[in-house]
């Protein structure tokens, strides 16, 4: 992962159409230099094994080596707003519970008890008290210990210490993250370049406006990298081309923590012909969905647009003056990129950000307990909170099992069928890779640069952590920099 090696900034590796940055050149706003193409090593075209996705072996090495070791995104701050406020987070067999502990204080306890191993909470809320259901002993809420019914027939905890074990806790954005490394590197260094770049849409002050957690029948990081790229749009998701300039799109990897695509919305695929700009609006009008959860503002409306205007700047426009309806702050100064474009940035491993000041998407994906064939993935929209009133509550979780579509969840409009058409193709992913034949797959040099990132990070973790175990069975005597 060489950054002195980067890929030609010539058209000959990229789709002979406009590049994300030609289309930014058009916007009607000044565009912040954030949105610009940046860090492109040459990170190699070498096929990978298909058995990254399917074998326990492998899946194994990650238990050990990568989600051990990263920084993984537990719940938002609002989600425990009080002094005692519990929520469980769990991955890969492991359970939190992250508490609020104090009115500035967020700590993640590891939910086991230290008598006979039960888990402390299986269910989240406001406790004064972390008690054990089986024999009684208790942990107060910062994780000291409290109390135990049978004392007398512990002398070995006399005198010890015996509060409750601690992951680190780091937040960002109003993201809780947990950590289960105590020599990890703190969250703001490895993720700088992301939240330098969101300075500008105020992250903190958004709530969940909806909430799906939806089970896949697919390895975790299949259905991660279905959210990498924007080019399987036109075979798996055609319907939405007249207003998504998926050839288009710029890639590029700030950090080794930090990797983005922009797509252009607003602007037809270079792949269609024919399409006029009032076509792209009625397109985008046309989506429908909720309220809070629709793509494009002036969904389910009538719009012309106007002479001499194009789609995109248009529509940009309509979302500013939506989204300045909705929240009472100005939007005046936002570009057409920030108000309509697909900008996803992800956090390694296994979490992707949407940036812009519209209302935006939020995933994170997670093995599905400890099956290496199925995953789990949270979709979340954050809305900007009113300026004025209170912060509007947090939408619940709705949760959906493997057979269960997106859009058997009314009110989001064109979104669920984009969703319903990814997660059709990801089961035939796992069984394509168990059935290859040569046992390779292969990912394109720049539009899937993210995802062989994502395994070259994912091995340079299992190497440090390999390397440690080697030389002094000590995982913790490795740090990954
Ligand atoms: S296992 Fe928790 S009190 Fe006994
Ligand atoms: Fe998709």
């Amino acid at each position: 992962m060489d950054g002195s090696q980067p890929i030609g900034q010539g058209r000959s590796d990229r789709h002979p159409g406009d590049t994300y940055g030609d289309i930014l050149e058009r916007d009607s706003r000044p565009v912040p230099g954030h949105l610009r193409e940046g860090r492109l090593p040459e990170i190699g075209t070498e096929p990978v094994l298909a058995s990254r996705y399917t074998s326990r072996a492998f899946f194994d090495k990650e238990l050990r080596h990568l989600w051990p070791r990263v920084w993984q995104f537990a719940c938002r701050v609002e989600d425990i707003p009080d002094v005692g406020d519990t929520l469980i987070y769990e991955n890969v067999g492991k359970s939190l519970l992250v508490v609020r502990t104090a009115p500035d204080a967020i700590r993640a306890f590891y939910n086991t008890c230290l008598h006979r191993g039960r888990k402390l909470a299986t269910h989240d809320g406001c406790k004064n008290e972390l008690r054990c259901p089986y024999h009684g002993i208790a942990w107060n809420i910062d994780g000291s210990f409290k109390d135990n019914p049978i004392g007398w027939d512990f002398p070995q905890w006399e005198g010890g210490d015996m509060s409750l074990p601690q992951a680190r806790v780091d937040t960002w954005g109003g993201f809780v993250f947990v950590n289960f490394d105590p020599a990890a590197p703190p969250l703001a260094s490895l993720i700088k370049p992301l939240a330098d770049d969101f300075a500008r849409y105020d992250w903190e002050n958004r709530y969940r406006a909806m909430w799906i957690q939806k089970k896949v029948r697919c390895n975790w990081k299949a259905m991660t990298e279905a959210f990498m790229e924007s080019h399987h749009s036109l075979t798996t998701h055609p319907q939405i081309l007249p207003a998504l300039g998926d050839a288009n799109s710029q890639y590029d990897l700030p950090n080794d923590y930090v990797s983005r695509h922009f797509s252009a919305q607003g602007v037809p695929s270079p792949f269609l012909s024919g399409v006029t700009e009032q076509d792209v609006v009625d397109y985008m009008t046309g989506m429908g969905g909720g309220r809070r959860t629709r793509p494009f503002a002036g969904a389910g409306e009538t719009h012309k647009v106007p002479e001499g205007t194009t789609a995109r700047v248009y529509m940009a426009e309509i979302g500013r003056q939506g989204l300045t309806q909705e929240t009472g702050y100005d939007y005046s100064h936002a570009s057409d990129a920030e108000m309509l474009d697909a900008l996803l940035y992800n956090i390694f491993p296994n979490m992707s950000v949407w940036a812009g000041h519209a209302p935006k998407l939020t995933y994170r994906w997670r093995p599905n307990g400890l099956d290496v064939d199925t995953g789990l993935m949270d979709i979340m929209i954050f809305a900007p909170c009113p300026k004025e009133g209170p912060r509007p509550a947090g939408a619940p979780v709705i949760e959906l099992g493997f057979d269960e579509p997106v859009s058997s969840i009314p009110g989001l409009g064109g979104l669920a069928a984009v969703f319903d058409q990814d997660f059709g193709n990801l089961p035939y992913v796992q069984e394509g890779l168990h059935a290859t034949g040569n046992g390779q797959v292969h990912f394109a040099r720049y539009s899937e640069m993210r995802i062989r990132h994502l395994h070259q990070m994912i091995d340079r973790y299992i190497a440090v952590g390999e390397a440690s175990s080697n030389a002094s069975g000590c995982l913790r005597d490795a740090r990954i920099r």
